[in-house]
């Protein structure tokens, strides 16, 4: 399944990185599923798209972020928000009339699929603890990258592996954010869990042993 990117921008923009990601994700076949870090929304459509063509009208996606750059959030990594090519600033500037890294423009993207979508705007340290993790399979972490904030995530996803279900975290083995692998790598431990490393160190796939 081709990964499309929609005009907007990504985590998953290197060639065949899309591909690989939704491959992963369409082997679980899951029905609930968990973004945490939507930033414009890209990977949100290409897996409701997928989660479509899997299960028609019968799946959830959850997407959380901060859906802005405040003070209060500046120790975390946000991805630089403007286009390189002056068309897409246009585009959203004049022609959208749209911040695309805004909880509205993610809205509007995922428009065709809004009874199966959920969005939620907060930080993942606050949020997670009250979302019900009983039924989601799969999710993506993509969200903070400090050390704090993703063992945080991972705390609240631990559930999710005993259901069996599965935890992909980009940005395992990133050099400048090193807090991600040492959260991964304590948590797999910790917790006896399965981990494998994909796509050159770029994926941490956890699920249970
Ligand atoms: C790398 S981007 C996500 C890219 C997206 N998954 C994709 O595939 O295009 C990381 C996102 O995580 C969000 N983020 C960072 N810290 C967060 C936190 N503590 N809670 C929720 N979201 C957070 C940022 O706002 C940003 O949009």
């Amino acid at each position: 399944m081709k990964y499309k990117k929609y005009f907007r921008k990504t985590s998953l923009k290197q060639k065949g990185d899309g591909e690989f990601f939704l491959n992963e994700v369409r082997k679980k076949n899951p029905k609930y599923f968990l973004e945490i870090g939507v930033f414009h929304g890209v990977t949100a459509r290409n897996i409701c798209e997928l989660l479509k063509s899997l299960h028609k009208k019968d799946f959830k996606y959850i997407g959380l972020d901060l859906f802005e750059n405040s003070d209060e959030n500046k120790s975390e990594i946000i991805p630089s928000n403007s286009f390189s090519n002056p068309f897409k600033n246009i585009y959203f500037k004049y022609i959208k009339k749209q911040d695309p890294y805004s909880l509205e423009a993610v809205h509007d993207l995922l428009k065709n699929f809004k009874d199966n979508v959920h969005l939620i705007k907060g930080n993942s340290n606050k949020i997670l603890k009250k979302i019900d993790m009983s039924k989601i399979d799969y999710v993506f972490l993509d969200g903070g990258h400090e050390y704090e904030t993703v063992k945080n995530d991972l705390k609240y996803c631990l559930d999710v592996i005993k259901n069996s279900g599965t935890i992909l975290c980009d940005d395992y083995n990133l050099s400048y954010a090193p807090g991600v692998k040492k959260a991964i790598d304590e948590f797999v431990t910790q917790n006896k869990l399965k981990c494998e490393i994909l796509r050159n160190s770029r994926f941490a796939k956890i699920e249970k042993n």
